[in-house]
């Protein structure tokens, strides 16, 4: 198109960026890439190429490594561990911003590389990507720079294993990075295959801003060479970013390892249009939901849900504005739509657009030649139960459904596996405000789309995954206790002795306990309780599978406890503290009688749990959440949201105040718990529950069960009504937990055979309140 031509049809004519420093940063590298590890690139090996998805061009040829290779970078990450961790803050502070100054010099380097190599528009790379990655170095930097004061009694995870997807490929090894050398972490990543160029040129500047040598390593390849690093023995956390059936994988194989994880996986996010939404808005912010990255976003809005009267009229806007939508070539800084990174993801999105059942509109755009490019997509009329409106097509398609009253849009929107993010559109503030917590959802966004800051966490509940990245809570995830705790010795029940005591009158038989009622257990099974001494003391039930689905059911049905104020949980708390201590000398009694402890010590043992309860009455209403700061026109809030339904197995060795010290911070969140009572002691379970009985605490709430751990553990992780599962067992369940944990992808905190000391401080604290909590993070517009 000449100029003149330009003027006559005000037509945007090319305008690419120039790509001229990036190609000669391959060149220098004669095209072919090792990996960086402790410092330095190593010599090239089995190769594997990365292409230019929106030409097809080979831009480099990468290393498939070997496992000597990751051995290589794990070992190095190792070495280098101690000494980071031992450097003051301010030491990695300046260290990090250097790394933020950094990529700010190389900023259009950065972004050109990206484009090339992930085909996504370099208005994006530039404006969107590159900035936040600096914004990251930048926040860590403080974070790093407040270390000694802000974190005290914790100490960094160790060498971490981070495993990105190729989404946003610099921006996710910012989200990973950052915080873990903020922490004292030193890490080994692998970047996706398909968009490894932008890590590597990251490690070689690090490496020539005075980076220590095995800070930070890259290892390339595809997922067998992230099996590699899931499995090294000497990692001791593993972060990922990428699909929800490779996490779940993750999961599997690192359950029962002691290795950290978190998980941020896939999404089918809602977007939620009010009939009294600015509708032009809540079209714009469309563009960003669904288009941004081509859709290859975790947190996409990829399901329209808009209100019935609008419906027909928002759809028409819709359609509109995805005509003047301007696809082709990344590098021309006036595209909105670049290529999809791979023809593998597009062909997997062709497929899922062709066998869809509902209405299909895609403007008249034409195709570059060559590239992988996929129009953008608009799917009208599916059932909300259609493949399309479940999966995560991961590519520029939006579906939509329409829904009548808020209620029905809750439901709606919550009709999914995932829960990752939302987006509420309304010009009502009181209705969007009512809406945003009734989403399970772990980011919420309102009268927004897609907005990020390293000063607000980001991550998913359901199976979306856990932990989350970003802000105060994201630097936990690279965070442990400093302690070092023993070994727990398993702690069976005392076996019948050979020649028994005579009875002492004969004690009443306890049942289960679930839903508020003592109920028998569903096998009719029942076993003895001795005494050290040789006295039977009582029989307890013993629970089954069906036991466990009944004591879920009722937790799930007394989910009115997750709204009660956390006044009223606390005075409910201080109720159940008084009922026990009313009764020390019956509860103490029954402690020394099945453990043989003193009963000086039986004593301080239910004063303790008096005082626990205390603790966490203390808490219920002070766990307050925050406002976070963020470099947009608005605030981020921190909501500190219960878990959901927590299934816990219960300390062995301090068997009321074990209980006491998993139920209380629990309940105190909001959660409703199913605990499974020491097996060894479990006697002082059942008679804590006659105090719960007059205490107001609602039934359901807590569920108390007794029974092998072993046998119920693979139970309790799962059942798909349970979100989390803690377990403090002498039992060895740690594994089993974490593996049954895979299917929902629950959060689980579990001893690994490690002991706890119940009496003392480590019985209670922040990390209880971190278990029993999730961050929903709600962005609201704010000021001007
Ligand atoms: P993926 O989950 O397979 O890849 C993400 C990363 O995990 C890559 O670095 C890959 O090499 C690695 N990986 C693959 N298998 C592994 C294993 N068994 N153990 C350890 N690491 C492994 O994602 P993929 O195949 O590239 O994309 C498939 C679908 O996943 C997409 O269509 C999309 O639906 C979803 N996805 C979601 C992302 C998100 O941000 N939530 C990002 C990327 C993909």
């Amino acid at each position: 198109m000449n100029l003149r031509e330009i003027f006559e049809s005000m037509e945007y004519g090319p305008a690419a960026e120039d790509d001229g420093p990036a190609r000669a940063w391959l060149a220098r590298h004669g095209g072919r890439f090792g990996h960086f590890i402790a410092g330095r690139f190593t010599e090239p090996g089995a190769a594997f190429a990365s292409r230019n998805p929106a030409t097809g061009e080979v831009l480099a040829e990468l290393t498939q490594a070997s496992e000597a290779d990751v051995e290589a970078a794990v070992a190095a990450a190792r070495a280098a561990q101690g000494r980071w961790a031992r450097a003051s803050g301010h030491e990695r502070a300046r260290h990090l911003y250097a790394l933020a100054r950094m990529v700010q010099k190389n900023a259009r380097l950065f972004a050109v590389l990206e484009t090339l190599d992930n085909g996504k528009p370099i208005r994006e790379s530039r404006d969107i990507d590159v900035p936040l990655v600096a914004r990251h170095f930048y926040y860590h930097a403080g974070m790093a720079q407040l270390a000694e004061a802000e974190f005290g009694g914790l100490e960094p995870v160790g060498v971490c294993g981070q495993i990105i997807p190729w989404n946003f490929p610099l921006l996710m090894l910012a989200w990973k990075v950052a915080p873990a050398l903020a922490a004292g972490c030193t890490v080994v990543l692998k970047p996706a295959e398909y968009t490894s160029l932008s890590a590597l040129l990251f490690a070689e500047l690090a490496a020539e801003v005075g980076l220590p040598m095995g800070v930070l390593n890259i290892v390339t390849g595809d997922g067998a060479v992230g099996e590699m690093i899931v499995a090294h023995p000497d990692i001791d956390k593993i972060a990922f970013t990428g699909s929800t059936e490779v996490g779940r994988k993750i999961r599997q194989a690192t359950a029962g390892s002691g290795k950290a994880l978190t998980l941020e996986l896939g999404g089918k996010s809602p977007y939620i249009v009010f009939d009294d939404a600015d509708l032009d808005s809540a079209v714009e912010g469309l563009v960003d939901a669904i288009w941004f990255n081509q859709g290859q976003v975790c947190c996409a809005g990829s399901r329209l849900i808009v209100q019935e009267g609008v419906a027909e009229r928002f759809h028409d806007k819709l359609r509109r504005r995805m005509g003047e939508l301007r696809l082709g070539n990344p590098l021309d800084k006036c595209i909105d739509i670049g290529a999809i990174v791979d023809p593998v993801q597009l062909q997997r999105i062709e497929r899922m657009v062709a066998g869809s059942a509902g209405e299909v509109f895609q403007p008249e755009i034409s195709l570059p030649e060559g590239g992988c490019f996929f129009r953008p997509t608009l799917i009208t009329g599916l059932e909300p139960a259609d493949p399309l409106m479940q999966e995560e097509i991961f590519g520029p398609v939006l579906v939509s459904t329409t829904f009548r009253t808020p209620a029905e849009a809750v439901e709606l929107a919550n009709n999914s596996r995932y829960g990752l993010a939302a987006s509420i559109w309304s010009e009502n503030v009181n209705l969007a405000l009512d809406v945003a917590p009734k989403l399970a959802a772990g980011v919420v966004w309102v009268n927004a789309t897609n907005l990020f800051d390293a000063a607000a966490g980001f991550g998913g509940v359901r199976e979306s995954g856990f932990g989350r990245e970003g802000g105060w809570e994201g630097m936990h995830a690279y965070l442990k206790p400093a302690r070092r705790a023993r070994a727990l010795a398993p702690l069976r029940p005392v076996p019948a002795p050979e020649s028994p005591k005579p009875e002492e009158g004969i004690d009443r038989t306890p049942k289960l306990y679930i839903g508020g009622r003592q109920l028998r257990p569903d096998g009719g099974y029942s076993r003895e309780v001795w005494s050290p001494r040789g006295r039977l003391l009582s029989m307890v039930p013993v629970a089954n599978r069906k036991d466990v689905r009944n004591a879920v059911e009722a937790a799930a049905a007394a989910a009115g406890w997750a709204r009660a104020t956390g006044h009223l949980r606390a005075q409910i708390i201080y109720y159940i503290a008084e009922n026990l201590a009313e009764r020390t000398g019956e509860f103490a009694a029954r402690i020394a009688a099945m453990t043989g402890a003193s009963r000086a010590k039986a004593e301080a043992e239910v004063a303790r749990a008096v005082e626990r309860l205390f603790t966490w009455a203390a808490w219920a209403d002070k766990h307050d959440g925050g406002v976070r700061g963020v470099p947009l026109r608005g605030v981020a809030l921190a909501m500190n949201e219960p878990v959901g339904v927590i299934g816990a197995f219960c300390p062995d060795e301090a068997p009321l105040l074990g209980l006491v010290s998993v139920m209380a911070p629990a309940i105190a969140m909001g959660n409703r718990v199913v605990l499974v009572a020491s097996e060894a002691y479990p006697l002082s379970a059942a008679d804590l529950y006659q105090v719960l009985d007059t205490s107001d605490l609602p039934g359901g709430v807590v569920n108390i069960l007794m029974g092998s751990h072993a046998e119920l553990a693979p139970h309790l992780a799962g059942h798909l009504g349970v979100d989390a599962v803690w377990s403090f067992s002498s039992s060895d369940i740690s594994g089993v937990i974490e593996r049954e944990a895979a299917g929902n992808l629950k959060r689980t905190w579990v001893n690994h055979g490690r002991a706890r000391d119940w009496m003392g401080p480590e019985g209670e604290g922040r990390e209880f309140l971190r278990a029993a909590t999730e961050v929903k993070t709600v962005w609201v517009p704010y000021g001007e």
